[in-house]
């Protein structure tokens, strides 16, 4: 596959080193204005490290677009002219909606909204797609691409904001959990990097459970909570301080706030 990601920030920069473990990009065009930060992906015999984006659309099928918001518009506009119907348009721009993207390229435009996280970088993001109708048909390339990047789910556009709350947002408030479960592990008689350890793996432990196993939470939290033990002692006190609660009340929070910040403000 011939890609292009235009906008090699944060996100950009991990889905390039994602794709760059798979063998399923022919040729990779990365594209941002100051591209010295970038310059150690040139190593890559596939990869062209570049500010054109009108050279990484002409030689790509598929764009994959992660500038910040208020550049999109300026980017679509610059690169309208050498979009063709074998271009596939992915963007990860949060808050742009299908209906924008196809008012300033064409509602013919194969066009496919995917909401990815961080840990693309690592290839493990839950990254949810949707599209318009013209890239139905398109849909399973995308769902390929992110699957060997992770997992991926194809949702409604109308469910898009919630994703970006629950996927995106959701590493920083993981990275939270983590850090706290660290911090207790170092009161606890540990030091920082053992306890980072324990909190990191014991995570990961925790999800791969019920990835494999397709259980429910509380199955698995019926299997170490003893009557009378130390773990259900830790967990109601957990939750009389309001543990499920305010990890409720704090998505929800993020995402009434999404839900008012206008596109050239994210
Ligand atoms: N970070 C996340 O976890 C995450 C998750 C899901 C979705 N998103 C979305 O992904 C997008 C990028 O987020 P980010 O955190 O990666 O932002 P970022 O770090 O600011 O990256 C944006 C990049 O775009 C480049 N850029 C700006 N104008 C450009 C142009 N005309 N041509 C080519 N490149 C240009 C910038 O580099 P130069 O200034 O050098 O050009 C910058 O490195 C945002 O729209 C965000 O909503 C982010």
């Amino acid at each position: 596959m011939k890609i292009a990601i235009i906008g090699a920030g944060n996100l950009g920069q991990s889905i390039a080193n994602g794709l760059l473990q798979d063998t399923l990009v022919v040729s990779l065009y990365i594209t941002k204005r100051n591209v010295s930060e970038i310059s150690a992906l040139k190593k890559h015999e596939n990869v062209v490290v570049t500010s054109d984006n009108i050279e990484a659309v002409k030689n790509s099928e598929l764009l994959i677009f992660a500038v910040q918001p208020a550049h999109f518009e300026g980017v679509l506009n610059e690169i309208k002219p050498y979009i063709t119907d074998r271009h596939t348009v992915i963007s990860t721009i949060t808050g742009y909606s299908i209906a924008k993207i196809e008012a300033q390229l064409s509602v013919k435009q194969a066009i496919i909204r995917a909401m990815p996280n961080t840990a693309i970088a690592v290839g493990k993001s839950m990254t949810c797609i949707c599209s318009n109708v013209s890239a139905e048909k398109r849909v399973d390339v995308a769902q390929k691409i992110f699957n060997s990047l992770g997992h991926s789910l194809l949702i409604p556009e109308s469910q898009m904001q919630a994703a970006t709350v629950v996927c995106a947002s959701g590493i920083a408030f993981w990275m939270r959990l983590i850090r706290a479960t660290t911090q207790a592990a170092i009161q606890l008689g540990f030091d920082a990097k053992e306890a980072q350890q324990l909190a990191m793996f014991t995570s990961e432990g925790a999800a791969n459970l019920l990835i494999q196993s397709g259980k429910h939470p509380e199955e698995e939290i019926d299997r170490v909570t003893t009557p009378k033990g130390c773990t259900i002692e830790g967990l109601n006190e957990m939750e009389h301080k309001g543990l499920s609660s305010s990890l409720i009340q704090g998505m929800v929070a993020s995402f009434n706030k999404i839900n008012t910040i206008k596109t050239d403000q994210l």
